[in-house]
């Protein structure tokens, strides 16, 4: 019985596999018997040959590879303008993103509620983000107080994911929240663990069937964490949405005004001013912008300990910024806008080193005929090999040459262009257009403003005879080292920056 049900399983989805979906052509399979399973596995333990292959097969036509949970359809950048001008109606980034990370069984499937997160980030935090280098900073001193340790002079052993971890989750809780929630350590708990849970889930999750997602998730304990956590966070939070509502109505104004949730309590509809679903929210937004902004100030100072010298060439940006606009108290976002070597290096650690192999998720409400007649069918799962096409337009991709984006706006008329938050039809770890990552322009400050601190105030090197540490990969994701070693020393006191 039970091996006749395997057999017809096998079957029903070989079938669907070969047969169903858009007709593109299918990578990924060893052989037409290979089950989904088995080439999920290989995909779970090495997307990027997977992907690599499919890119360099087709680098201009659509093709596709099957997951164990869906097939996806893989489209190449030249799509890009006219996906963009596509309304969420006929290509959903959201449903795609919930789809992706298991959404349903994660807590994360409350973005499908309303965009309220998307928009606070884009109309109220990225128009600020002048007024929020000071209390950035302000944070980012009391953490490394709190979070680094004394070295007085002598070299100390840090594990940089965990405590760039805890500098990055509190400068985000104080912008999020402000005073004097954000020092709270159950909500900094919450803001960190969730998301670990949500990946551990996810991760899990992408190896068995959909249909078993129920079931697995009911013995999975990080399914049951992440639930928990946004118990906690409701618990938290609630309270205090509800005075600051209170507070609002009644018009009163306060210094510490200036944050994400009072942002979103400003701009909601009262369909969306629910304090529960705004704590979800908070929660939500903590996913999207602490592991991902941790994670690659880790790999420039990963990269920085194997590339030592340009330590140097960006202390002597720094420098020059300082001489010009004073001290790193007193900067405003023009000034980390300065730092363009700097900017540089952080856009080549990305390539070299991406969150995700894959992006430029859309899940098709409707069928769509491209201009070209390329049809992409109701329910498709879209997405771009995002680090194979940078890589395709990246001259000597394989080198690590942190200075090429600062080269290239030396040209004419490209000052502006190649930058860490810039988006292009083929640069697209932020993806691209009116859907792009929101949080792109804070991140580039939170980031920037945390490598000018440790680069300045402290020496960093390697343990003796360590190369740079190997990042992890689980499916499309690549996650900095979390066991890496580097030793940091205070520098003297005068070339440290001015508090
Ligand atoms: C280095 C850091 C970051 C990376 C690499 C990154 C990357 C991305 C990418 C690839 C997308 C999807 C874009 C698309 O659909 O085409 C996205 C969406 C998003 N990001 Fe970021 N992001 C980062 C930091 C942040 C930060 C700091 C925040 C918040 C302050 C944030 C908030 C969001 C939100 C709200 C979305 C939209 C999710 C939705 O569709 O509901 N991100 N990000």
């Amino acid at each position: 019985m039970l091996v006749s049900l395997v057999a017809s399983f096998y079957l029903v989805s070989q079938f669907k596999i070969h047969f169903g979906g858009p007709q593109v052509p299918l990578v990924g399979l060893r052989h037409a018997f290979e089950s989904r399973y088995y080439a999920n596995w290989r995909f779970f333990r090495d997307a990027a040959s997977v992907l690599n292959d499919g890119y360099a097969k087709f680098s201009n036509s659509p093709w596709r590879f099957t997951r164990a949970d869906t097939d996806m359809l893989m489209l190449p950048s030249k799509y890009v303008p006219e996906l963009q001008s596509l309304s969420p109606q006929i290509a959903s980034p959201t449903i795609a993103h919930a789809f992706n990370l298991s959404g349903y069984w994660t807590n994360m499937d409350i973005i499908l509620k309303n965009n309220l997160h998307f928009r606070t980030l884009q109309e109220k935090l990225t128009p600020h983000l002048n007024q929020l280098t000071v209390p950035m900073q302000d944070e980012l001193n009391y953490a490394v107080e709190k979070d680094l340790p004394k070295c007085n002079g002598e070299w100390v052993a840090i594990k940089p994911y965990h405590s760039i971890l805890r500098l990055v989750s509190r400068i985000s809780a104080r912008i999020f929240l402000g005073k004097p929630l954000c020092r709270d350590e159950r909500w900094l708990e919450i803001s960190t663990e969730f998301t670990e849970n949500v990946f551990v889930s996810l991760v899990v999750l992408r190896l068995f069937p959909r249909f078993l997602h129920g079931f697995i998730s009911y013995f999975l304990p990080s399914t049951w964490i992440c639930c928990n956590y946004i118990r906690k966070a409701k618990k938290l939070l609630v309270p205090d949405i509800k005075r600051r509502q209170v507070a609002m109505a009644a018009g009163e104004k306060s210094e510490n005004d200036m944050n994400l949730l009072n942002w979103m309590l400003e701009i909601a509809s009262p369909r969306e001013s629910k304090p529960s679903e705004l704590a979800h929210l908070e929660v939500v937004m903590s996913l999207a912008s602490i592991h991902t902004s941790q994670m690659n100030a880790v790999h420039v100072l990963y990269d920085l300990a194997e590339h030592p010298k340009y330590v140097k060439e960006i202390r002597e940006e720094i420098k020059e910024v300082i001489a010009e606009d004073g001290d790193w108290l007193e900067w405003k976002k023009t000034s980390f806008y300065k730092l363009k070597k700097l900017d540089s290096f952080m856009r080549e650690s990305q390539r070299h080193n991406p969150p995700t192999l894959l992006s430029y998720h859309r899940v098709m409400m409707s069928d769509y005929v491209l201009q070209d007649g390329t049809v992409l069918p109701k329910g498709a799962h879209i997405a771009m090999p995002v680090n194979s096409i940078q890589n395709g337009i990246t001259p000597n991709p394989d080198l690590f040459d942190p200075m090429r984006y600062y080269r290239l706006r030396q040209g004419e008329g490209q000052a502006h262009l190649h930058q860490f938050a810039t988006t292009e039809k083929d640069v697209l770890n932020f993806g691209h257009g009116k859907y792009s990552c929101p949080g792109r322009f804070f991140a580039a400050l939170e980031i920037k403003n945390i490598l000018v601190r440790l680069i300045m105030d402290y020496d960093w090197k390697l343990p003796e005879g360590q190369g740079r540490f190997v990042n992890l990969h689980a499916h499309e994701f690549i996650f900095p080292n979390q066991n890496g070693l580097l030793y940091m020393r205070q520098r003297p006191q005068e070339e440290r920056l001015k508090m």
